[in-house]
């Protein structure tokens, strides 16, 4: 049974939004369950507003009711912090409508976009413009440019372009109170006190919530090439990297590392996608060079990279792919692997990062920590090297029941890999962000005094506690 002031504010909601855009009833999983299908949560409305006008007004509805609200783009996020919890109490917005390219700069090097672009359109419509948009990520054909900022989402380019904190320019948000932040100017300076943009950037939907943003473009490549390349260990895999620094400067935009067992589940549950070279090797590198000049610039300083380090030992062997075509499947394996691991059943998943110094004696010992402890443990690490972060999750043994893996070991597994982090000064969220999955392992390794001073903020923005509560910061 729903209580009066519930009621009142679905009313009010539904004459703000109309009868359609608050969804109560029918098959609302979309919405509630995260992706990874670990959580189901339940709404007390689903609400679809199409404007930052209606975002505001719902905002302030929801404050007047005291009831909390859980933004949400693509669903795409993996730390569960964008969908409601199970109360029924929580209002999620979706931000799905709001889906329009606003203006694209040509001069400026910027293109304005609503929260709820799909980033692929986003980088669809930079290319029709003649520009690249460099965010990039398995996920491009659902999660949104608000997730991305959201969670400061980091993927494949970030060796080069940064991630979505450093691809931004200007935000607009409406804040806890359904007050409007008018910040897209696009300005490359503006040293007019606190830049409220890079709190908002990350803050998962806890400090306000982000309807637009301006974002940078960049001249588009004249030529982009990717290889592939079997190492014969990951400290080969980081000294490939430095050749690859040195030989080809800003034209690496991309270095993936693979290890063998991520690239099997991608070969055993996608084998039309042919994977190469993964069954003679421990790791496999994917490296992107762009190149202003031309394509055949790009191959000769490339197959030069690669014909150094196959002298020096740090490859053993690789493929440089002929045509758009090829890249594009090599891409595509790379980024299967979530899918991959995901039909293999549910793992225990960690996105962590160390110094990439410190990337193989973080690798070598943890592995063996976790060798030690759960016989026959199946470690999928993968990830982006180029940044020093890895995708380091841990499988189930063959043949065993994932839920009571999980149970039985997903806590102690997870101190296990953290302390690890701890020990190589690391982040155990590079990427993803913290949501509800990390919010109670965050104390243990987050600096106390940041931590209180986040603890602070989010007071400060949102005392009534409406945006987002439980996610980040408790
Ligand atoms: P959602 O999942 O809807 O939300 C994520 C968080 O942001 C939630 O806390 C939500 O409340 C908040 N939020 C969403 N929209 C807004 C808004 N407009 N204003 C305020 N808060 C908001 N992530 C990476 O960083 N790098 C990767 O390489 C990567 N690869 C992925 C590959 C796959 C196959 C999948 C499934 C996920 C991947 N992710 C990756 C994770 C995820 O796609 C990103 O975190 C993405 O940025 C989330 O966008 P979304 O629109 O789906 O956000
Ligand atoms: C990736 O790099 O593919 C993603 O961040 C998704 C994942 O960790 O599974
Ligand atoms: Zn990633």
């Amino acid at each position: 049974m729903l209580q009066p002031a519930s009621l009142d504010l679905l009313i009010a909601l539904r004459e703000l939004l109309g009868e359609a855009h608050v969804l109560t009833s029918g098959d609302l999983s979309a919405y509630e369950q995260d992706w990874r299908k670990r959580t189901r949560g339940q709404a007390l409305a689903v609400v679809r507003p199409s404007s930052t006008q209606q975002v505001a007004d719902v905002v302030k509805a929801c404050a007047q009711a005291n009831v909390s609200i859980v933004p949400q783009g693509g669903n795409t996020g993996l730390v569960v912090g964008g969908i409601p919890d199970n109360t029924g109490a929580q209002v999620l917005l979706s931000l799905q409508r709001m889906n329009t390219i606003r203006a694209i700069d040509a001069d400026n090097l910027a293109l304005t976009a609503e929260a709820g672009c799909v980033l692929q359109n986003v980088q669809q419509a930079a290319e029709q413009s003649g520009f690249l948009f460099p965010l990039s990520l398995g996920a491009e054909g659902s999660c949104t440019l608000g997730g991305n900022l959201a969670t400061n989402a980091g993927g494949t380019q970030v060796v080069r372009y940064g991630n979505a904190r450093e691809l931004c320019l200007g935000l607009e948000v409406v804040t806890a109170q359904g007050d409007v932040m008018h910040s897209l100017s696009g300005l490359r300076k503006d040293n007019t006190g606190y830049d409220l943009r890079h709190l908002m950037i990350g803050s998962e939907g806890t400090l306000g919530i982000i309807t637009a943003a301006t974002m940078k473009l960049y001249p588009m490549p004249a030529a982009r090439l990717t290889a592939w390349a079997a190492v014969p260990s990951v400290a080969h895999a980081v000294k490939l990297l430095g050749l690859a620094h040195q030989h080809l400067g800003a034209g690496v935009t991309g270095f993936e590392m693979m290890g063998q067992f991520a690239l099997r589940l991608v070969d055993k549950h996608y084998p039309q996608l042919r994977v190469p070279l993964w069954q003679d090797t421990p790791y496999c590198v994917l490296l992107e060079n762009s190149d202003s000049e031309s394509e055949a610039h790009a191959r000769q300083r490339f197959e030069h990279l690669l014909e150094l380090a196959l002298e020096d030992g740090c490859v053993s062997d690789a493929v440089v792919a002929e045509n758009l075509s090829q890249a594009r499947n090599l891409w595509h394996i790379r980024e299967s692997i979530t899918l991959a691991q995901a039909e293999e059943g549910l793992n225990i998943k960690h996105d962590i990062s160390v110094p990439i110094s410190s990337i193989p004696r973080f690798v070598e010992e943890t592995d063996a920590l976790l060798t030690r402890e759960i016989s026959g443990v199946r470690l999928v690490n993968f990830g982006h090297l180029g940044d020093g972060n890895l995708h380091y999750n841990v499988q189930a043994p063959e043949g065993c029941d994932t839920q009571a893996f999980l149970r039985d070991h997903e806590d102690r597994v997870n101190a296990l890999v953290y302390q690890s982090v701890k020990r190589f000064k690391g982040s155990i969220s590079a990427e993803h962000g913290v949501g509800s999955m990390k919010v109670d392992s965050l104390p243990h390794y987050k600096d106390p005094v940041a931590l209180a001073l986040m603890q602070r903020i989010k007071h400060a923005l949102d005392p009534q506690g409406l945006l987002n509560p439980g996610r980040v910061v408790r």
